[in-house]
């Protein structure tokens, strides 16, 4: 049967930890896969923008042998131009896996219900989960463990990527804590399956809105933009409320003093993380913005091989 990557939550424990094995040994020796995926094609749909997302995918395909093709809001307008189920049923028969960016969850949700070729989340407004995964790969390397000896600490927009650290850190058994301000929590059923989650393992997910109790003893301080593509008009009022919970120098003193500082990127420098967080030693975004290629060849292997 195909298979989906939606939601972290698509793999189980001893899946994530083999794509991490996995996305290292092809970190390690690029040439040994280099036909694994020979010939397959990619169809990467874009309805926002993106760097990372779309060169790791682009470059990833590549690399294991296949190929990728870009469709732009342009080319497809999604559910205007043609409906979801009429572009699954084309796609199907022209490509072997199909990468979606989108607004609303459910449109990745139908598109996998639709297509018989495995559909891959490269985010929603609901979750981000290669990046979630290239996240715990990149804590993974530097702390080498993931366990509930370990706490992930999300400052600011209960949004996409806090969810997918939610997710990814339940199943993982790694603890993770998510501090924003009042309003702005992660979504409510995010929550309680991530909780149901860490049952499993042992991990503690919790919320709270207050900085030094939350960030207390964190393993990795991690941020993210306050306003999410798609919610450009609410910039300046998310500004005014966001700022006590910039990611600078004094927030990072609550936590450990070998914490990572992370970040999905693109950053908003001076709002939510200051250049001197971002820059310092101990930041390690540029290295967790590479492994985007490597978990998501990964993903791709599992479910196109
Ligand atoms: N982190 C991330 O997904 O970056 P892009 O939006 O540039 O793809
Ligand atoms: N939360 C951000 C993540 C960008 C990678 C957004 O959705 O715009």
């Amino acid at each position: 049967m195909k298979r989906d990557f939606l939601s972290v939550r698509d793999f189980t424990r001893e899946e994530i930890l083999e794509s991490f094995e996995l996305a290292m040994d092809m970190k390690k020796d690029r040439a040994k896969y280099a036909e694994a995926l020979k010939g397959q094609a990619l169809a990467l749909i874009f309805e926002k923008p993106s760097l990372r997302t779309r060169t790791t995918f682009d470059i990833g395909i590549q690399q294991l042998g296949g190929y990728s093709l870009y469709l732009s809001p342009a080319e497809i307008n999604l559910g205007k131009r043609e409906s979801v189920y009429d572009v699954a049923k084309n796609l199907e028969r022209m490509v072997q896996g199909i990468m979606i960016r989108t607004f609303a969850h459910s449109i990745v949700e139908d598109m996998a219900k639709f297509a018989s070729i495995p559909i891959i989340n490269g985010l929603t407004d609901l979750l981000h989960p290669c990046q979630g995964m290239a996240d715990y790969l990149t804590l993974l390397e530097y702390k080498g463990k993931l366990d509930n000896s370990l706490k992930m600490v999300y400052v600011g927009d209960g949004n996409n990527v806090a969810h997918s650290l939610m997710f990814a850190g339940a199943r993982l058994g790694v603890n993770v804590t998510v501090v924003c301000p009042r309003g702005f929590e992660p979504n409510l059923n995010v929550f309680r399956t991530a909780t149901e989650d860490a049952k499993v393992t042992g991990a503690v997910i919790e919320v709270t809105n207050d900085i030094p109790t939350g960030v207390k003893n964190a393993d990795a301080v991690y941020t993210d933009v306050w306003a999410s593509m798609g919610q450009e008009s609410e910039a300046a009022e998310r500004r005014r409320i966001f700022m006590p919970y910039q990611v600078n120098s004094k927030l990072m003193s609550y936590a450990k003093d070998d914490a990572l500082f992370m970040h999905c990127l693109p950053a908003h420098r001076g709002d939510e993380v200051t250049d001197e967080v971002i820059d310092a030693a101990n930041s390690v975004v540029f290295p967790e913005a590479e492994n985007r290629l490597h978990a998501q060849k990964a993903v791709m292997y599992k479910l196109m091989k």
